[in-house]
């Protein structure tokens, strides 16, 4: 099996020294990477910016930074895979306007107008055909259970594994998580405080029941 893995955070550009992005390491990510290599798959690792070094073995290594470059190389690969897995933060809004020279300071305040980015796994969930997986992560403050439930059926998943963030040890940055697991056909499955790296095993040995 040919498995897409997508990991990091955007940017999305201010000018040609700032941008706005989030907190995302990529450890989740490149763990269920580096789990999907382990279990024998063929892999392709998608990510945005980040500290931290690739697995050994994966088949492809794309590294993007914008979530218009993540969306270009996402669409380009998925139709030859068998299964994608969106861990990726993507940025859910970009400037509007992108400067090309540094904006200079003023005394006043500062307006910078966004506009929405592509939901590349909404995209994917139109695109995707019988015999394609489609896994997508939710990272929620609250409400869990219900707001994975409704990324599930809106974005036509077939899990999605679910997330607290906001919270110290886990999501974001951390070495550990947790995460529950929701399937299309009506299945929760529990994964407790644990290692990024044990997480991802069961993700992996859940989903493909390897
Ligand atoms: O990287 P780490 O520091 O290890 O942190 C891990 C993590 C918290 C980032 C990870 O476990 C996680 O939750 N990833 C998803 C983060 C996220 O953007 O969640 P969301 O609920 O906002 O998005 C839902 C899904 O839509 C995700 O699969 C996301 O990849 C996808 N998405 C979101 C926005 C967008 N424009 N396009 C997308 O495809």
């Amino acid at each position: 099996m040919k498995i897409l893995v997508t990991a990091g955070p955007t940017r999305e550009i201010i000018d040609p020294v700032r941008f706005v992005s989030n907190k995302s390491s990529g450890k989740m990510g490149y763990a269920v990477a580096e789990s999907a290599v382990e279990a024998g798959f063929e892999v392709i690792l998608i990510s945005g910016p980040v500290a931290i070094t690739p697995p050994d073995g994966l088949a492809e290594f794309i590294r993007v930074e914008t979530a218009a470059e993540m969306a270009d190389a996402v669409k380009n690969v998925f139709p030859s895979c068998d299964a994608a897995i969106m861990c990726a933060a993507v940025a859910d809004y970009r400037p509007c306007i992108k400067s090309h020279s540094k904006l200079k300071k003023t005394d006043g305040n500062i307006f910078i107008e966004f506009e929405r980015t592509e939901d590349i796994l909404a995209s994917l969930g139109k695109m995707k055909t019988a015999s394609q997986i489609l896994i997508g992560f939710a990272a929620e403050t609250d409400n869990l259970d219900d707001y994975a439930i409704s990324k599930l059926e809106r974005k036509n998943l077939d899990w999605i594994c679910a997330n607290i963030v906001g919270v110290e040890g886990r999501g974001f940055q951390a070495d550990n998580n947790a995460v529950t697991l929701f399937s299309r056909d009506g299945r929760k499955v529990e994964f407790e405080l644990d290692s990024k790296k044990n997480i991802a095993k069961r993700i992996i040995r859940t989903i493909f029941d390897t």
